[in-house]
């Protein structure tokens, strides 16, 4: 089964035929990524697009990362961010998205504070397509796809695999789209951190919940470290303190020479370097790290071209030009 929805706002309650469509395709470009201008062809799903960057938050991998994989497609688009935009003059987000839709724009790529909002916009604004490039604690899909396409480009195969994710779980979009693409794959995880820092044991898909980092490393076939997300953290949350944090549950340089070597070690960015993992793990090569954020273009180009196909094919079977504002 292909990819072929509106959308991409989460990887919950995606099949796994879906999501092993999209990392086919970012397969396909996985030689693309890593090409500095390289270009596609032009075909007719990708030109019919006009995609906004809509970055809300702070970002460097996923707003570069979009924009280089809509340049290396050959899609008209643009990116901005709050300071630039009317928002902080009280306008509604929905009506940046109208003032865009009537411009033509038909692809939103949207990071936003808010969980939910880019489920708000899908319903708000006829006719586009909505990226979801992480909304608040929700989802962050992009970023669980590039993971799954890191660990599947080593494995061939997920199914049976046990990963780690350790640290600020409650807080981390990476994680809950990770988990939910690692469940649909077959794979299991267990969450460590802070016991305050992690959702309900059995609320997560295919996951449990484990208190000891070394205990939970045993027999693990990869690790993913979180940063602590203290934008995140509410007025009654207790931030850990660094040094203590680092001591129960850092990927530090002693634990990371204590893995076997074919044990996968991944950080979605940005690290706090010896905090959540050691300067020296990063910088001793053996993390992939790097490879996520190549993934990163390839599974953007993906879905950008699976969107597109999906606008092709609508306006196939509807008769209107793809995309355009008349379709609202
Ligand atoms: C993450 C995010 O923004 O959710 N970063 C990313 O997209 N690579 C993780 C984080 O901010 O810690």
């Amino acid at each position: 089964m292909s990819f072929r929805r509106p959308h991409l706002l989460g990887l919950a309650g995606l099949e796994a035929e879906e999501i092993g469509d999209l990392l086919d395709r970012a397969d396909s470009f996985w030689e693309a990524a890593g090409t500095p201008g390289w270009r596609a062809t032009k075909s007719p799903a990708t030109a019919r697009l006009s995609a906004v960057n809509l970055i809300l938050e702070p970002s460097t991998r996923t707003r570069c990362s979009f924009e280089i994989a809509e340049q290396r497609l050959g899609i008209e688009h643009l990116s901005v961010g709050d300071e630039r935009l009317s928002l902080i003059k009280g306008e509604t987000l929905v009506d940046t998205g109208r003032t865009l839709r009537a411009m033509g724009v038909n692809v939103f790529i949207v990071r936003h504070p808010e969980v939910g909002a880019p489920a708000r916009l899908s319903e708000e604004l006829p006719g586009a397509h909505i990226v979801n490039a992480g909304d608040g604690t929700g989802e962050h899909p992009t970023q669980g796809l590039l993971d799954l396409l890191v660990l599947r480009r080593r494995w061939g195969s997920l199914g049976g695999r046990r990963i780690v994710i350790v640290g600020d779980v409650l807080h981390s979009r990476v994680a809950r789209s990770c988990v939910h693409g690692l469940a649909a794959l077959g794979a299991t995880t267990v969450l460590c951190g802070p016991r305050h820092l992690q959702p309900e044991a059995g609320g997560w898909p295919g996951s449990s919940v484990a208190e000891d980092l070394d205990d939970a490393l045993a027999g693990a076939d990869a690790v993913m470290a979180l940063r602590i997300q203290r934008e995140r953290f509410t007025a009654g949350e207790a931030l850990p303190e660094r040094a203590a944090y680092r001591e129960r549950f850092g990927l530090t340089m002693e634990r990371a020479r204590r893995l076997p070597s074919e044990t996968l070690i991944l950080h979605p960015g940005p690290f706090n370097r010896d905090v959540e993992i050691d300067g020296e793990v990063i910088d001793g090569g053996r993390t992939e790290v790097w490879t996520q954020v190549r993934a990163g273009v390839a599974v953007r180009m993906a879905t950008l071209t699976a969107l597109g196909e999906a606008l092709e094919a609508s306006s196939v079977e509807t008769g209107a030009p793809a995309g355009a504002w008349a379709r609202a």
